[in-house]
């Protein structure tokens, strides 16, 4: 018989060790707290070791999330890492942390849709075990974003940070997953990008983030809340049902903005990003993972992912928190 929903069994979440305030930026750039606080919501970041590498944050992550979810790595069938900063360029990284995790023999590939890459992640095993094609499926959000980071540009380089947050999901028949709708519009994709390659043993174009700051936070809060509205008309539910949003955490602005469009009280947003700043795909089960081990989500409410990033790519997943 064909399992008919998914639902999260376990969460966790990794931040490197290394802290750096907006402080200590503000020592080698022309920037400052407040200008940081005041426009983003951001006071910190962690940023990984020299050694460290993204499999290594999503391992961590993954082993707190298995260990909720009383699941044996070597039982999981489906491995997924949404990542815009693979280890390498191949082998992915999935496969890269299901050997470090000592799984072998189920499919593992990485997504790569920027900040959205959870969500769209998530979405993708949900409809694998919907469809029986896999049973235990981990879904990693991990980056380190300060390698691909400009260090001399103050636009860029104090918005992001590293970080992983990972889920176990597991078949059930009650959801879980109540709806998912993912998006991307490739014309939109000058404005926020890397646009460097790797060719004949260098990079031929820029390694480093390159973005249109007003041009990211009009589109991300339009179809943050166009997107919600889509996963509510699909379940016929009004938008106060929504007990919980996590937005993607890039600015608290675009957060708060994207709240008051679909008209819920400020209580209900989840923000974590004054302790990470944004790590991309990271930022979402990071988000989670806190408001789940803090209590505030509790069994039969409903919560609000939404996803937006580079692409552009966008989408939601609507689910009951059991
Ligand atoms: O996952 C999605 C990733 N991207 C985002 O989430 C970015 C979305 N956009 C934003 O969050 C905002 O657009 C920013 C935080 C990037 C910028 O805020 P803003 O209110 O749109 O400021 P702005 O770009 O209009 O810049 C205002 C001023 C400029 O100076 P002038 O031209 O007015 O003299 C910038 O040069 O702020 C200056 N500025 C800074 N000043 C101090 C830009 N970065 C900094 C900085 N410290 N770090």
């Amino acid at each position: 018989m064909r399992n008919r929903v998914g639902r999260i069994a376990g969460t966790g979440r990794y931040l490197p060790a290394r802290v750096v305030t907006n402080d200590a930026l503000a020592e080698r750039l022309a920037t400052s707290d407040e200008w940081i606080r005041t426009r983003t919501g951001i006071r910190q970041r962690h940023i990984a070791a020299d050694g460290e590498q993204t499999s290594d944050l999503a391992l961590a992550a993954a082993h707190i999330a298995l260990q909720q979810a009383g699941i044996a790595a070597a039982n999981l069938d489906l491995i997924i890492v949404a990542t815009t900063t693979p280890d390498m360029i191949f082998p992915s990284t999935a496969c890269i942390l299901q050997e470090k995790l000592g799984a072998h023999g189920g499919p593992a590939f990485d997504v790569q849709a920027v900040c959205s890459g959870f969500v769209y992640a998530l979405a993708l095993a949900d409809r694998m075990i919907a469809s029986g094609m896999a049973r235990n499926a981990l879904v990693v959000g991990a980056e380190i974003y300060s390698r691909i980071l400009d260090w001399n540009d103050r636009g860029t380089c104090v918005l992001f940070g590293d970080g992983a947050g990972a889920v176990v999901l597991v078949p059930a028949t009650e959801p879980g997953i109540l709806t998912a709708h993912l998006h991307a519009d490739g014309h939109y994709r000058s404005i926020l990008c890397v646009p460097g390659q790797v060719q004949r043993g260098g990079v031929v174009g820029s390694p480093f983030v390159h973005m249109d700051g007003p041009g990211v936070f009009k589109f991300a809060v339009k179809v943050m809340a166009e997107v919600a509205q889509e996963a509510l008309d699909a379940t016929g539910m009004p938008s106060d049902a929504i007990d919980w949003l996590i937005p993607h955490q890039a600015n608290i602005r675009i957060m708060d903005a994207t709240t008051k469009k679909l008209k819920l009280p400020m209580e209900r947003l989840i923000t974590t990003v004054d302790m990470h700043a944004n790590t991309s795909a990271a930022s979402i089960p990071l988000a989670l993972d806190v408001a789940a081990r803090d209590g505030r989500i509790r069994s039969g409410q409903h919560v609000m992912l939404l996803g937006v990033g580079g692409g552009f790519t966008w989408g939601s997943v609507f689910l009951r928190w059991t």
